[in-house]
């Protein structure tokens, strides 16, 4: 891309406008440089927050206010509220968004002077407008999941990039991973159905067994389910959402269980066993589904061989899980990076 004098005169003219703007009276611009042999300069400047929070005790290390996504409440203190760039909420630090989280911090505090009960949570609206050059600028509107786990800023500088580098149309697709515990291959299974349907939706899918995955920073949203074994998780995919609760809260997760041996999974909603259901309160899950099991008639070892003699079947319901992970696509989608 080369730069027109036009596009060189606007750069100067803003830096110039800025630079006075922030500058003491009386002070001195001077602008220098060499010339590099680049076509595009994409420049991020020091991201903190403002002195201000830093000295009240209220922010992080960082001078962010902790802001709960959903109320917008600082996580520590119900009655004060965050909004705009001084939450610490990792989506964009925009006017658009401090617009759309406005009405939700007013009819919060409203709520509580009257002592009603709040009804406003911040859904993730966002809003972004990038100017690309050659009179174009795509805007990218949407809801980031931030009323779920968030989106990480580093998918939504993804997305800029990409559209920066030039195709206006294409963003780079969403890297879900669709991980699984699995003893007898039935949740596998239900794993890579899962995982074909989210990339027939268009998403970039690595479905793997629980025990393999070391790292979720490669991922953008994570699906995980385990086998159930004794009304409890496979180990494996327990010890995935334990060990990686962290980067699990920062990213939209769905986990899924597999077991009854009977219809009563594609007869009606089973909710997840107290254990997942811990778990997903630890993450901030955006959903669970319960598909039903299978039960190969040679299983091997005790009690399974056992129960197997009398109980041998599949009834994992693929269109079920197809309609499952489909909804997690839509879900997915509507996670707009801004
Ligand atoms: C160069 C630039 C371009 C941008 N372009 C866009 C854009 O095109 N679209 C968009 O949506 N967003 C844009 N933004 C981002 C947008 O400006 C911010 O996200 C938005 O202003 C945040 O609003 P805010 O009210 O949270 O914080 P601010 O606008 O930063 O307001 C905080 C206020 O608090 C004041 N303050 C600080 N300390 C104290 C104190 N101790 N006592 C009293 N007051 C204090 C500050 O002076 C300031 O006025 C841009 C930002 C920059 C820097
Ligand atoms: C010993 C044993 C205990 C089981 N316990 C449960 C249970 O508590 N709840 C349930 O829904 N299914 C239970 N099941 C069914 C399994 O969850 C089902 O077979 C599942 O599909 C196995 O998944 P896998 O093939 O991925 O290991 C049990 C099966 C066996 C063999």
């Amino acid at each position: 891309m080369l730069a027109t004098p036009g596009h060189l005169e606007q750069v100067l003219d803003n830096l110039i406008a800025n630079a006075l703007e922030a500058s003491p009276p009386g002070g001195t611009i001077t602008i220098e440089g060499d010339k590099a042999d680049y076509d595009l300069l994409v420049l991020v400047p020091p991201h903190a927050g403002q002195e201000v929070v830093a000295a009240s005790g209220l922010g992080d290390a960082g001078a962010w206010v902790p802001t709960d996504r959903a109320t917008l409440a600082h996580r520590d203190h119900q009655q004060i509220f965050a909004l705009g760039d001084a939450t610490d909420l990792p989506i964009s630090k925009s006017g658009s968004t401090a617009h759309f989280e406005a009405p939700v911090v007013a009819s919060r505090i409203a709520s509580l002077v009257r002592g009603t009960a709040p009804k406003a949570n911040y859904g993730g609206r966002v809003m972004c407008f990038l100017e690309t050059g050659d009179g174009r600028g795509p805007r990218r509107a949407g809801r980031s999941a931030v009323a779920s786990p968030a989106v990480r800023p580093w998918a939504a500088a993804r997305a800029w990039a990409t559209v920066v580098a030039g195709d206006h149309t294409e963003v780079e697709k969403m890297r879900v991973l669709v991980a699984h515990g699995s003893k007898m291959g039935g949740t596998a299974g239900i794993a890579e159905t899962v995982g074909e349907t989210l990339r027939e939706a268009g998403l970039a899918v690595e479905v793997r067994a629980a025990a393999e995955v070391r790292d979720l920073r490669p991922y953008d949203a994570v699906v995980v389910g385990g086998a159930l074994y004794a009304g409890r998780w496979h180990r494996a995919a327990r010890r995935l959402v334990k060990g990686n609760a962290k980067a699990l809260r920062e990213r939209p997760v769905w986990l899924f269980s597999s077991g009854p041996l009977d219809d009563s999974a594609s007869e009606r909603e089973i909710p997840p066993v107290r254990q997942v259901q811990a778990l997903m309160d630890g993450i901030g899950a955006r959903g669970h589904w319960t598909f039903g099991g299978r039960l190969p008639s040679d299983a091997k070892g005790f009690p399974a061989s056992a129960m197997a003699k009398r109980n041998a079947g599949d009834w994992r319901d693929s269109g079920q899980v197809r309609a499952w992970a489909a909804r997690v696509a839509e879900e997915l989608a509507a996670t707009t990076a801004s």
